[in-house]
């Protein structure tokens, strides 16, 4: 058995945790900068890197203190190198780097992308969600967060197809756009959600971009201008804003979308599982509505607890465990990739 630390600074949660080759998790301690970015509506960069520099020692001390073991007690130091922002992602691999050197570690970097894939793996040991016993390679994984929506088929450890993208905005940006137009605040997603369940989801028909398309790509630019022309509308002919109706009305498309087009790719791929990834797949109306699709179909669902559906280290530490088995290690030349690609 061995111990992996890992670090988490691609946006702006800074997070450390501890997962053993088990993908047990020790410790996984995430603290989230939001109260920061909060007044700016979304991420600022600059204020992001700031914080991960004050926060990233103390929260590697904590996670390390909570799993009650030492420094010494490491195996292998794991860390994202992207995507993300350039300079958060820096504050990380230097930490990173740091640790290798003085414990003689071996360093391991990381794919943002593949890490939250991975959170998959830690619920199939830590809490089994339901019908997942079957977990197992190959499958298809939506990747659903504030900077990407993918398609992703993984077809074994290291081994993934991207099937497709979204073009524009990714979901989790479009929660949050709307959620700032209406003046609901950030992040976006959770907040929509919650006013959702107050409103009608048929009550309003927003278009659903590229359901229906050949391909695995998404497009979720056109369903926010439409909520904002709606809103605009609505407005200037001084009728009330229905905000629940219209976030309902927001999220059943959205849902759509995403549920109608990874089955298509599950489908495609023959594979008998579905997984989640990423802040989106936090969203219980999702899981609802892939549950809903599924329930006649063979195929099965499993995603991660919430709390390791958003940016979190155990994610990452349980990514690092295959590529410490194989010795696949970087060196301190490594360096970060704000567009690197799975
Ligand atoms: O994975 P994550 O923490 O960071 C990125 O890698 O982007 O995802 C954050 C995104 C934000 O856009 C946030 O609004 C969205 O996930 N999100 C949600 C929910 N919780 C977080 N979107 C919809 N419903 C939620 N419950
Ligand atoms: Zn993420």
């Amino acid at each position: 058995m061995f111990t992996i630390l890992g670090l988490e600074t691609s946006c702006d949660d800074t997070s450390a945790a501890l997962v053993t080759s088990e993908y047990s998790i020790l410790s996984n301690v995430i603290s989230s900068q939001v109260q920061f970015h909060q007044k700016y509506g979304g991420v600022v960069p600059e204020i992001a890197s700031r914080h991960h520099l004050q926060l990233l020692s103390p929260v590697i001390e904590e996670a390390i203190k909570e799993a009650r073991l030492s420094f010494d007690d490491i195996d292998a130091v794991a860390c994202t190198a992207g995507p993300g922002l350039v300079g958060s992602l820096l504050v990380g691999i230097s930490a990173a780097k740091s640790i290798s050197l003085a414990q003689n570690i071996p360093l391991i970097a990381l794919n943002h992308i593949e890490g939250h894939i991975f959170a998959n793996f830690l619920n199939k040991i830590a809490a089994p969600s339901a019908r997942n016993d079957d977990f197992d390679f190959p499958f298809v994984c939506l990747v659903v967060s504030g900077g990407h929506t993918s398609l992703v088929y993984v077809e074994d450890f290291g081994k993934y197809e991207l099937m497709g993208q979204t073009v524009d905005d990714a979901a989790g940006e479009a929660y949050d756009k709307v959620a700032k137009y209406l003046g609901l605040g950030y992040p976006g997603g959770p907040i929509v959600e919650k006013e959702a369940l107050k409103g009608d989801p048929s009550s309003i028909k927003f278009s659903r971009p590229m359901m229906d398309s050949r391909d695995y790509n998404f497009s979720f630019s056109g369903i926010k201008t439409a909520v904002v022309y709606y809103i605009d509308k609505l407005k200037k002919e001084t009728q009330p804003v229905r905000v629940p109706d219209i976030c309902a009305s927001f999220q059943q498309a959205i849902v759509d979308v995403l549920v109608t087009k990874t089955i298509k790719a599950a489908v495609a791929k023959q594979v008998k599982t579905i997984a989640l990834a990423g802040g989106v797949a936090s969203n219980a109306y999702l899981r609802q509505g892939f549950k809903l699709a599924l329930n006649k179909t063979e195929l099965n669902l499993v995603y991660p607890p919430s709390v390791l559906c958003t940016d979190n280290a155990a994610m990452i530490a349980a990514a690092a465990i295959y590529k410490y088995k194989n010795s696949d290690y970087a060196d301190l030349s490594a360096t970060v990739d704000a567009n690197l690609v799975l």
